[in-house]
């Protein structure tokens, strides 16, 4: 059997289909046509988030029995279409969960000592450490909306930084290290608030000016989770009122084509999507799809 691999993943998990005996192509950065055209020679493939399994492609896939998702998202993969198909589809959830909550307390002591500005204006030359007054994390509450794998993950390392950790997320009522309180509570009492929700109709802009009105002075913001969770004119709105201390985001609203209206700001930090782009996640990520999908083959032939 054909596994096609159209978008980069980790040597070890291609090594591990080939020493199985399947015959793996790695094509990568294939146009639509030209995936269109080949899809139709492999029973699987295995993708990250470039490569878009739309209906047609998935229509082409004549032998297709797998798609494998290296990663969490399954935005790139029309399910429907491949559920029609009786197509498998899989990812693996758990890979970047490390990843993403350890860039979230890098985003949360860079906006709380203000490291990036603090780099800049060395590297400019001036050494002011009265410029840089910052703020403890130890003894402040963090509030934590959605807590599920990386919410969670997020509270265990709060826990070793002494912070209060208070947790909202309407599917899980107790949690042994997190205080489970309603939203109006999150808003009201948190220094720090992150989200670890996925984007859905209800999550979209569920942070916008109503909520960020009800904020503590000062509060840090944060969003490793889907671009749009926070709304970004409600939180210049909120920059802009002083209401927001810092915001810090690795998601945007609008990726491709990247803009923000918060790059302006001296309390934003940002990176671009780099909450899963470890060595770490991305080795676990290529062999564990890779075991899944020779799992899914192998139980074609039995
Ligand atoms: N930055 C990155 O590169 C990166 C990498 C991996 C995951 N993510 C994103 O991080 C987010 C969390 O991932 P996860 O693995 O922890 O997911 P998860 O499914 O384990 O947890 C999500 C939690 O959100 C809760 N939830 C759903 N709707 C909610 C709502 N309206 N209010 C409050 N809680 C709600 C769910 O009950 C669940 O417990 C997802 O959006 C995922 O796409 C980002």
């Amino acid at each position: 059997m054909k596994i096609l691999i159209s978008d980069p993943i980790h040597s070890d998990g291609v090594n591990l289909l080939r020493s199985e005996g399947f015959e793996v192509d790695e094509k990568f950065y294939l146009s639509k046509e030209e995936l269109k055209k080949a899809i139709g020679d492999y029973e699987a493939i295995i993708v990250r988030s470039k490569t878009k399994m739309t209906k047609e492609i998935i229509e082409a896939g004549n032998k297709l029995k797998v798609i494998g998702r290296a990663g969490v998202g399954l935005d790139n993969v029309d399910k429907e279409a491949a559920e029609k198909k009786g197509i498998k589809v899989i990812n693996t959830p758990d890979v970047s969960t490390s990843s993403v909550a350890e860039l979230v307390f890098g985003f949360i002591i860079s906006m709380a000592r203000h490291i990036p500005k603090a780099t800049e204006s060395i590297k400019k030359g001036e050494f002011d450490k009265e410029k840089f007054s910052g703020m403890e994390v130890a003894g402040k509450t963090i509030g934590i909306i959605g807590v599920g794998r990386i919410g969670y993950a997020v509270a265990k390392r709060a826990e070793a930084f002494e912070m209060k950790v208070i947790g909202y997320d309407p599917y899980v009522n107790s949690s042994d290290k997190i205080k489970m309180v309603d939203l109006e509570t999150i808003l009201r009492d948190s220094d720090i608030i992150t989200v670890h929700v996925p984007l859905t109709d209800q999550t979209r802009h569920m942070i916008s000016n109503k909520e960020i009105n009800k904020m503590k002075r000062g509060v840090l913001l944060i969003n490793a989770a889907r671009g749009g969770i926070i709304d970004e004119e409600a939180v210049k709105d909120g920059l802009d009122k002083g209401i927001i201390g810092g915001i810090a985001l690795d998601v945007f609203e609008s990726e491709k084509p990247f803009k923000s209206v918060l790059l302006p700001y001296d309390n934003f930090v940002g990176t671009p999507h780099i909450g899963a782009q470890t060595e770490e996640a991305q080795k676990r990520a290529g062999i564990e799809i890779a075991k899944k999908v020779l799992n899914e083959l192998k139980n074609l032939n039995r």
